[in-house]
């Protein structure tokens, strides 16, 4: 295992019936909240006349419209909309897009640039404005996490910011609040919790024992419940299961200790809905197979034999090929009966730009260094594979 630090600040609320605390959370920041939201589920479902009640005594301006895959547009807007107002803390309500893109507003306000700066630099400010969030997906993470991912439609790049202010302050973790999930939603948020921990996973560290332990029950934690909440969007034990794996998986348990290569899949899913906007979890669903047969090899086998025995309990046998087939071929199939359309095709997607993704990838991200070694060539054999 490797040396690490590990700070994970945000206090979570997790339950039925944790938003009555969100007044006493909000109040230690102050009274000008800006209320920021995607594209009206959380007034579907009640969130919203539920925040304007328990916040009566509080003077709250509007962003409303975030997209997902959030644009560096909106963040601009959110800006000037905290800056007019004189707003003292956020209160994010939604998925991972709203909570990142008020990560980016949080920061904005303090600086004098153009917030896209920040994206490529988040270390030009050193004071955030706090974010506090209330969850509706179990997906991406955001709510526990210092990670904001924004993309700028001009110039087709979405790329990560990360900086130790825009944690949230708390979250607010109400599995009840994921029942109105659409089920593509539902299972893109499980295929993006399982790339989370598998990019940590297959990783070369040595005797990072109990992290693989943890990851190999966040992987069965998904495999487990997500048909259960397809089949039941109500089943709280399958949706508490669910967003507490969201949050765990990606709030440095699984990755600390593990810093010694960097991720695959997520930076090629970036680029993906950064070109065709497309639904970040779905992208890595299509994906993690593909990169998978891709890298399986002499020097990977042994550690898609544990995958295999630890997470979908195949007997260990001497063919460790067979063996690392039948998980990858599992993996593959699990998206599938999750209902995600698992080909590039399906989403609109053909060959015309894949070699200019893959290139950007490289030149986003130099995957030279990551688990095995990928140029801009495997990539577009990666992405060749998935059309
Ligand atoms: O906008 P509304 O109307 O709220 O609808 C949303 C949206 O259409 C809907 N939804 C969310 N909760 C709902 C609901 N509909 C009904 N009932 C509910 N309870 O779901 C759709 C997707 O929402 P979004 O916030 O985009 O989903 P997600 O949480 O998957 O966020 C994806 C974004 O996060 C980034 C992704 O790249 C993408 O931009 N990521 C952020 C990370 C981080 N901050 O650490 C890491 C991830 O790897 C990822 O890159
Ligand atoms: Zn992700």
């Amino acid at each position: 295992m490797e040396n690490f630090a590990f700070h994970a600040p945000t206090k979570i609320y997790f339950g039925k019936g944790q938003i009555e605390n969100l007044e006493n959370i909000l109040s230690k920041y102050g009274k000008n909240v800006l209320l920021a939201y995607g594209g009206g589920s959380i007034k579907k479902n009640g969130i919203y006349n539920k925040v304007y009640e328990l916040l009566k005594d509080f003077n709250i301006c509007e962003l409303e419209g975030i997209e997902p895959n959030p644009r560096i547009g909106t963040v601009r807007k959110g800006i000037e909309i905290c800056k007019q107002n004189n707003v003292d803390v956020i209160l994010a309500v939604g998925g991972g897009s709203t909570i990142d893109c008020t990560k980016l507003i949080g920061a904005g306000i303090h600086y004098d640039g153009d917030a896209w700066d920040l994206v490529k630099e988040p270390s030009k400010v050193d004071k955030v404005v706090p974010v506090v969030t209330i969850l509706t997906i179990a997906a991406t993470g955001s709510e526990m996490n210092q990670t904001a991912v924004i993309t700028n439609p001009e110039t087709n790049e979405k790329l990560s910011a990360r900086l130790k202010g825009m944690a949230p302050r708390a979250s607010i973790l109400d599995p009840e609040y994921t029942y109105t999930l659409p089920a593509i939603q539902t299972a893109a948020g499980a295929a993006d919790i399982m790339s989370h921990v598998i990019e940590n996973y297959f990783k070369s560290t040595e005797g990072a024992y109990l992290q693989d332990k943890i990851s190999e029950g966040i992987l069965q934690t998904c495999i487990k419940y997500c048909p259960v909440a397809l089949q039941n969007p109500t089943d709280y034990e399958a949706r508490s299961n669910l967003m507490w794996a969201s949050s765990l998986a990606l709030n440095g348990l699984c990755g600390r200790g593990k810093d010694n290569e960097i991720w695959s899949c997520h930076p090629i899913e970036h680029e993906l809905s950064a070109f065709y906007d497309i639904t970040h979890g779905v992208g890595l669903a299509i994906l993690t197979p593909r990169w998978m047969r891709y890298i399986l090899s002499e020097k990977t086998v042994d550690k898609f034999v544990d995958y295999a025995v630890n997470v979908w309990n195949f007997d260990k046998s001497d063919d460790k090929f067979e063996l690392a087939n039948k998980a990858i071929d599992a993996t593959e199939k699990f998206f599938i009966n999750c209902g995600i359309p698992m080909n590039l095709g399906k989403l609109g997607i053909d060959d015309s730009l894949l070699e200019k993704m893959s290139n950007a990838v490289i030149a986003h991200r130099d995957l030279k260094d990551a688990y095995v070694p990928l140029s801009a060539e495997d990539v577009l054999n990666i992405l060749k594979m998935c059309l």
